[in-house]
């Protein structure tokens, strides 16, 4: 599929351990369609061939800001372009990968004294940044707090993962699987504009019933999906609130983030936040059920227990009688029944809810659902209209639901 198609692709190498593994990460990309121009800096080219990247990329390899032999005078009153600012500008995307330590702590601080810099400074494409270093390095606070930096400046990151570095120790650090990468690159270049100024308000991850004071009964959602739609919607430039169970993954931008244990806190913070809102998307796995008999201490390990079980509210349901004008998303979990019953089931939820669309997805198959970075879902809407959405990674399903607000 060539969803990258004479999009051109400028890519930063610096000099981690991982920069060989870029030459794999730019045949994709050209694969998929993609110019792809490299910059490398000093310490890279120490640490691989400059002649390998010009061979992958197609394009010459630029590593300097300054020409030899450019009379630079001469040429300033000449009008030539000036290579830092025609990279930057020609760029769809700008991709750091590796990133070192030191670029993260450049940019984060502003500094451009050499090619790559400057054209990061110059550049009005979304940099994406993919860290790769030892595992002490990673957890080095100077480093974490420019990470945090950058991403309040809406630059954006594909953390690295865990496992045996190249230096010998096992940890967080290696660079993240090169699809991964891949799939992050094509999901920004589709990434429309389409939310500037709409609030938007998304719900996330496991609700929680006490039994008693330290015991619950929750789900495996990790509300990784609900979080990157509240992510990706962020930074199509809508004003974000997300609602998430407190054991759900950590948002990575700043935007107004509660977090709720039970159903009925859930609800709550609905009924604070839904007034003003555009949309709402429902991507909480909500505990059907909650303790009727919850025990007010700590219950006896060896007792045998009997759980009372009732039905918790429908939440979704009332999201229409709290803000008649918001356009409602929902999600609807099925657990290995065949396509025409989940997108049947999606209907009469979505009709039982009179919301505006229903994200359905099989639960109980391989890859899809909770707690997987991947999903595969049929969008139905008002007209029983359904959309595929293949096997994908969950951001990209996040996009293709923001593709379809209005
Ligand atoms: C063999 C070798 C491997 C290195 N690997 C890494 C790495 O994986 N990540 C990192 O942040 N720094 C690594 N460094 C350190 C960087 O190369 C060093 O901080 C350099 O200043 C980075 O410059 P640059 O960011 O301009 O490319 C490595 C150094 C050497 C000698």
């Amino acid at each position: 599929m060539e969803s990258l198609k004479n999009k051109n692709i400028v890519i930063g190498v610096t000099g981690g351990i991982a920069c060989y593994k870029v030459l794999d990460l730019i045949k994709k990309l050209k694969t998929s369609g993609a110019n792809v121009h490299v910059i490398m800096t000093n310490s890279a080219e120490k640490l691989a061939d400059k002649k390998d990247f010009k061979k992958a990329s197609g394009n010459e390899v630029r590593d300097s800001l300054f020409e030899p032999n450019i009379d630079y005078k001469d040429y300033i009153k000449k009008n030539k372009p000036i290579k830092h600012i025609s990279l930057a500008d020609i760029a769809d995307l700008f991709l750091i990968c590796p990133a070192t330590a030191n670029i993260i702590g450049k940019i984060a601080n502003g500094i451009a004294d050499d090619l790559l810099t400057t054209s990061i400074m110059a550049t009005n494409a979304t940099v994406l940044i993919c860290p790769a270093m030892n595992v002490k390095m990673w957890k080095n606070p100077i480093l974490q707090h420019n990470i945090k930096r950058l991403k309040e400046l809406k630059y954006e990151f594909v953390e690295p993962e865990y496992g045996d570095l190249a230096c010998g120790y096992k940890g967080m650090g290696r660079l993240a699987n090169l699809d991964k990468i891949a799939d992050r690159i094509k999901s920004i270049i589709a990434r429309r504009n389409n939310l500037a100024g709409k609030k938007i308000l998304v719900t996330a991850g496991a609700t929680s019933e006490e039994i008693d004071p330290v015991r619950v009964i929750t789900n495996k959602s990790s509300g990784k999906m609900g979080t990157y739609i509240a992510e990706e919607a962020f930074l199509r430039g809508a004003e974000v609130t997300l609602i998430r169970g407190s054991n759900s993954i950590e948002p990575q931008y700043h935007f107004k983030d509660i977090k709720i244990n039970n159903v009925k806190d859930l609800l709550n913070e609905i009924k604070k936040n839904i007034k003003d809102k555009d949309a709402m998307i429902h991507a909480a796995a909500v505990s059907d059920f909650m303790v009727s008999n919850k025990a007010k201490r700590k219950l006896k390990s060896f007792e045998t227990l009997n759980l009372e079980l009732s039905p918790t509210t429908k939440i979704f349901e009332k999201i229409k009688n709290m803000n008649k004008d918001v356009f409602l998303v929902g999600f609807k979990a099925e657990y290995m029944v065949g396509k025409n019953q989940l997108t049947y089931r999606a209907y009469e939820l979505l009709k039982s809810a009179n919301a505006d669309l229903v994200v359905a997805n099989d639960v109980g198959k391989e890859g899809r659902g909770f707690d997987t970075d991947t999903n595969e879902v049929f969008i139905v809407d008002k007209r029983k209209n359904t959309k595929h959405i293949g096997l994908s990674d969950k951001r990209i399903i996040a996009n293709k639901v923001l593709d379809m607000l209005k």
